[in-house]
This record gives structure tokens, C-alpha cells and sequence, in this order.
């Protein structure tokens, strides 16, 4: 089943809380609320405090995607402000498996994403650990940038990976999905839709955004 995960990333900053609420209308079970330090992407974004802001007015599944270095910091204050899942980059932790641990014993869910220039096999021991592995499809920091489509061949790896040892865990994509690219993107085995400027833009609302991306990418 196709999940379509929106990325406030491109939401009007100045309504984050309103935005995350015409995501929640238009029926999808979780945002992602993308977190950047500077340093491990060169752009700033969210803390802990939106997180915590926009808790109590939704009822969905709060998705924070540390974009951060040593994300191991601020793990527990993600998730006391209410997280429900935390993705930790591959790339940012030096022990990556001791990282995940530390997200589930905060009772909350892990994943893990890696950038384009990391190969599916960094990820490999980490799989017994998360609910979601997450492939960036564009180099982290910006929203709106052009999806990277040789993260494909990616996507059929970490499948073929999976399925070898017989595990069903959902592949997710983030940047650069949109109605041309989500069909190609479940073809390659993932089911996990993150999608920033495709859902907040000028073109459709919120709710006709999300719609044409999900008829897109089920084929529609
Ligand atoms: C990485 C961010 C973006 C965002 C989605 O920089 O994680 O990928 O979520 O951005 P779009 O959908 O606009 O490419």
C-alpha cells in the first residue's frame, strides 16, 4: 500500500501548524518534519520546538528526519516533544546500530535514511532495528530540487536485500517525488512517499496535491 508522507520542509513556515493540519484533513497518516543543523546539510530549518508545537494539534504520526550531525544529542528531547518516529542518517551516526537502540528504548519508532552517494549496503545491519529504511533521492537540504534517478537501482537493492532475508519493511523515497517520478519509484519496490514541494505549492491545494500523487503513484 502507498503511503504519501508530506514534508512540511515546503510548507509556509509562517502556518506550519495549519498546513500540517490540511495534511491530516486530506487523509495521510503522517508528516515528516525535516530538521537541519547547518552542518550536516548546509541549510537550517526546525527544532524541537515545532515539534513540540505542532503535537497537540494533530493526531497523525509525527515523523522527525535529523538531518543533524551526532543526532544522538537530541534523540530524547525529539522524542519528549513528541516524535513518533526519528530517521537518523547512516552517514551522521559512528555507531549506528547503538543510535537506532537508543531510539527504541525511548519507546518511539526508528529509521534510517542514507544519502545518494551512500550504498544500500551501509545500511544492511541496521535493518532487525527500524520500520522504515529511507532513500534520499536528492542530496539533502532543500526542498524542490530534481529527484536523483539513479537511486532507483538503490531502491530494487534494498528491496532485493530485504526480501533475501525476509523481511517486509517499508521502503520510503524523499526528494523529488512527485506524479512523474512516484509511479517509477513504487515500480523500483518502495511504497513510502515523502514529498515537500509537490503537495505544498501554488498549483492545488493541499488535500488535490496529495490526491494526484497518490493516483499517480498507484498508477492512477
Ligand atoms: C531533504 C528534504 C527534502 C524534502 C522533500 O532536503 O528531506 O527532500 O523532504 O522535498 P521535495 O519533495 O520538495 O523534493
Amino acid at each position: 500500500m502507498v503511503r504519501i508522507v508530506p514534508s512540511i520542509l515546503s510548507a509556509d513556515f509562517a502556518r506550519l501548524g495549519e498546513q500540517a493540519g490540511e495534511a491530516e484533513a486530506a487523509g495521510v497518516g503522517e508528516i515528516q518534519i525535516d530538521v537541519m543543523d547547518g552542518q550536516f546539510v548546509p541549510n537550517i530549518t526546525f527544532g524541537p520546538g515545532v515539534v513540540a508545537a505542532l503535537r497537540p494539534l494533530l493526531s497523525l504520526t509525527l515523523e522527525v528526519h535529523l538531518m543533524i550531525v551526532e543526532p544522538e544529542r537530541f534523540l530524547k528531547t525529539f522524542a519528549e516533544a513528541g516524535a513518533d518516529r526519528l530517521i537518523v542518517h547512516q552517514e551522521a551516526c559512528d555507531d549506528l546500530r547503538g543510535t537506532l537502540k537508543s531510539i527504541l528504548a525511548l519507546g518511539v519508532h526508528a529509521g534510517v535514511t542514507l544519502n545518494p552517494e551512500t550504498p544500500a549496503a551501509a545500511i544492511r545491519d541496521a535493518f532487525d532495528l527500524v520500520d522504515l529504511v529511507q532513500v534520499m533521492t536528492v542530496h539533502p537540504g532543500f526542498g524542490g530540487q530534481e529527484f536523483l534517478y539513479d537511486q532507483l537501482d538503490k531502491i530494487r537493492e534494498i528491496r532485493q536485500m530485504l526480501e533475501e532475508e525476509g523481511l517486509e519493511i517499508p521502503i520510503g523515497v524523499d526528494g523529488g517525488v512527485d506524479s512523474t517520478t512516484a509511479p517509477q519509484i513504487v515500480d523500483a519496490g518502495a511504497h513510502v512517499l515523502v514529498a515537500g514541494s509537490s503537495i505544498y505549492n501554488d498549483h492545488g491545494s493541499v488535500a488535490e496535491n496529495i490526491a494526484e500523487l497518490l493516483a499517480s503513484a498507484q498508477g492512477g
